[in-house]
This record gives structure tokens, C-alpha cells and sequence, in this order.
């Protein structure tokens, strides 16, 4: 887990490696275009960050001395989505899917192994230099766990404050207390606790601490992972009434992923369900959760407790057999087939891809949303997400 305000973390951040190889903005002419249109605002419904086919294969290794590739975790294969400005697009799925992956292949963080992510028109995966510096300044992050996320040796001050080491242009060094004082405000903290430690705060408190610095550098996107799933539930809900407000007083897009049906449904403006490195399914969340298509997004929404005992009776209940596959090695054709009560020979043979099912094309329904499932077709799911 990275380590929000710890001095090394801001260095790799700042040194990190372009992902894939390093080239396309090798003149000046062309790094001043990109720097040009990234800084350009993008209209509030339009596409702020598309995601094309983004792939990440972990190399598995074997031998000590003389390492050998004998295979590769597709933790993420082949990932698109848009985000559109101003909207809130949450990401669900089981532990191991590629959730963080993806926010790390948005963030950057990580070199992606094949793939495009557009933001503003530019494919971040190959930008380097001032026009990659100035994505990162964009898009920022606000971590799952509040309690390691923090270094307990630095003061809030300086954690919210050390994104301006690397961009001393958003906060010049004799305006910074001000303005690391003005976020504590905004989101909720008393600007007097500038000098405290991480340990004296509470849970809670913490993750504002964790979303202040997020804030520090201005950015257009937040691409928040599980960022209330280690928090009680009480506390969740005002995390999240929280980040809601931030998103309409400055204007953000947020890619919110998490593990809870119920959260990702309340903030979220669209949904994506993700299984073993792919996308099922996407689409608005009443789509998603009154009308969704495919089987895992079914099986998923039908675990989800039902507190009315009087809805709960004569509910379907799908349980799944079987465990997830291993992303190093998942099953031929669709990859959901092994846990799928409705797969077919069809099934193992081809992948199925994520599209509106012809069945529902130009019809006036809300099953007509992408899904990637040869056989997709909607059933009742009584839930309370
Ligand atoms: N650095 C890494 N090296 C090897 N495998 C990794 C690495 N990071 C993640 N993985 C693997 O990739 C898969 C997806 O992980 P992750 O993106 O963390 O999923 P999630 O966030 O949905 O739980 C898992 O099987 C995980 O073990
Ligand atoms: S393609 Fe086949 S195995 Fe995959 S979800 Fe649809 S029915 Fe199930
Ligand atoms: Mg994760």
C-alpha cells in the first residue's frame, strides 16, 4: 500500500517511469501541445478519460538466481471505459478482479502492458515529462486505508502540504500554511489541527486528511479506491456525503471503486462490474441494479441483504459454486463460464464481448446497456442495494 505523505512515495511519484515506452513527446513543439490540452477544461458531460483496451500482465518468475518468465497474473485484460466530466463512475467487483490495478494504470503508478488511457485527447500510457507532470497534477488519488495510509511522522500540515514540493506553482512556499489550513476547512477539519500527528485523529478523520491531500493540487479527477470500505459504517456515510459535495463545489470526476453494492450504487452515476481482469457489465446504475443483464452482476446484487423479511420472502437467492479462477490462468472464452449457472458450449468458445446485446438494440429499454455476455437477458433480483 502506498504511503500517502511518506518522503519516498512523493519521490516515486515524481521520478516514476513513464508507462510503456518512452517516447512520442520527445520535441518541445509537441510537449507544449500536450501540456496546451491538458490544461484545456472540458465541458461537464463530456468524455474527461477514455479507457481503451488496458491490459496489465504481472510477469510470474521462477529460479533465484537466473529468473525465468513462466507465465503473467492478467490482473487487468483489456479495460474501456469513459469517464465523462462532473460524473461519478463507480467500479465493483470480488477481491482480486484488478480494481486497484486499473486505478493505479489511471493514476500512472503503474506501466500498463498494452492499452491507451485518453485523458483530454492524450494517451497518458506514453507521455513523459511536463505533459505527464502535469496529469499527475490532475488526477490524484485517495486511498482504501486510513490508518496505514498516513505517515505517522509527519504532521497533517506537512502530508496535505507535500504535493506543493513537486508543484510549488499551485502554492508558492510562503502561501502554503494558508492553504493547507483552507483544506483542513474544507473538508470538515479544524484548520488549528495543522500541527497534529495521524495518530491523534480518528478513522474518519483520517480519511479527510487523506482527501484534503488529494485536493491540495486542484485536480479534475479523483480516482478513489475502497476509499470508505476500512471505515465503520456510520462513519462511511459522511465520508461519502463529504466527497459528494467536494465533487459539485470543485467540479470533479471521480472513478470510485469499492467491494459495497450499496455505496457504489448511492454516489455513483454509472456502474462497472468488473470479474476476473474484464468488465461485465456497465452502464447507469438504475441499468446496473434494476435491470442488469448479466449473470455475475445478477448473482452479485442477489447477495446483497434484504432487511424487509416481507420482500425477502419468495427471493431468489444465486449462489455461486465454485472459487474465482486464477487471473495467471482464467478459463477460455468467457471467463465467468466456471461459476455460470447458464454457460453454454458457446461459452468456452468465444469471448464474449462488451457491447448492447443485439436482442435489446433500439429498443426503448434499460436492458440496453453494454454487457458482455453471449447469452444476456434480464431477471428479477430482489435486493436492497
Ligand atoms: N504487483 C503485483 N505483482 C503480481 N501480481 C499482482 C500485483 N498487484 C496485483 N497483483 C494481482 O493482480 C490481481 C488483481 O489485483 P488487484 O488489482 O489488487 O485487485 P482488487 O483491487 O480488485 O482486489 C490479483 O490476483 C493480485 O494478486
Ligand atoms: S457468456 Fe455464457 S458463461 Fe458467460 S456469463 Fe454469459 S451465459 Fe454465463
Ligand atoms: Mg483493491
Amino acid at each position: 500500500m502506498a504511503e500517502l505523505g511518506k518522503k519516498d512515495d512523493a519521490v516515486e511519484r515524481a521520478d516514476a517511469t513513464p508507462n510503456t515506452t518512452e517516447v512520442d513527446v520527445v520535441d518541445a513543439a509537441g510537449e507544449d501541445a500536450a501540456v496546451a490540452a491538458i490544461e484545456k477544461p472540458v465541458r461537464r458531460g463530456e468524455p474527461i478519460l477514455q479507457v481503451r483496451n488496458l491490459v496489465k500482465h504481472f510477469p510470474l518468475t521462477q529460479g533465484i538466481l537466473f529468473k525465468k518468465q513462466v507465465g503473467a497474473v492478467k490482473a487487468v485484460d483489456g479495460v474501456s471505459f469513459d469517464l465523462y466530466q462532473g460524473e461519478t463512475l463507480g467500479i465493483v467487483g470480488e477481491s482480486g478482479c484488478g480494481k486497484s490495478t486499473v486505478a493505479k494504470l489511471l493514476m500512472t503508478l503503474e506501466r500498463a502492458t498494452a492499452g491507451e488511457v485518453f485523458y483530454k485527447g492524450q494517451d497518458i500510457t506514453k507521455l513523459s515529462g511536463r505533459a505527464l507532470k502535469a496529469v499527475r497534477r490532475n488526477i490524484q488519488m485517495v486511498f482504501q486505508d486510513p490508518y496505514t495510509s498516513l505517515n505517522p511522522r509527519m504532521t497533517v500540515g506537512d502530508i496535505i502540504g507535500e504535493p506543493f514540493d513537486i508543484h510549488p506553482e499551485v502554492a508558492p512556499k510562503g502561501d502554503r500554511r494558508r492553504r493547507v489550513q483552507e483544506l483542513l476547512d474544507v473538508v470538515g477539519l479544524n484548520p488549528e489541527y495543522i500541527n497534529r500527528y495521524p495518530h491523534q485523529f480518528s478513522g474518519g478523520q483520517r480519511q479527510r486528511i487523506g482527501i484534503a491531500r488529494g485536493l491540495a493540487l486542484n485536480p479534475e479527477i479523483i480516482i478513489c479506491d475502497e476509499p470508505v470500505s476500512a471505515l465503520d459504517v456510520s462513519v462511511q456515510a459522511q465520508v461519502v456525503n463529504l466527497m459528494e459535495k467536494l465533487q459539485d463545489e470543485f467540479n470533479l470526476s471521480y472513478v470510485f471503486i469499492a467491494h459495497d453494492l450499496s455505496i457504489v450504487r448511492h454516489i455513483s452515476d454509472r456502474v462497472g462490474v468488473m470479474y476476473l481482469g474484464k468488465i461485465a457489465e456497465i452502464g447507469t446504475d438504475s441499468e446496473i441494479y434494476d435491470h442488469p443483464t448479466h449473470p455475475y452482476t445478477q448473482a452479485l446484487l442477489s447477495a446483497v441483504p434484504v432487511p424487509d423479511p416481507e420482500a425477502r420472502e419468495g427471493r431468489e437467492r444465486i449462489i455461486l459454486t465454485g472459487d474465482v479462477p486464477s487471473p495467471a490462468n482464467p478459463p477460455s472464452g468467457c471467463r465467468f463460464r466456471t461459476r455460470c449457472w447458464k454457460a453454454q458450449d458457446k461459452c468456452a468458445e468465444e469471448v464474449p464481448l462488451l457491447a448492447v446485446p443485439e436482442r435489446f438494440k433500439g429498443q426503448d429499454t434499460q436492458a440496453a446497456h453494454e454487457s458482455a455476455c453471449h447469452f444476456a437477458e434480464e431477471k428479477d433480483v430482489v435486493h436492497a442495494a
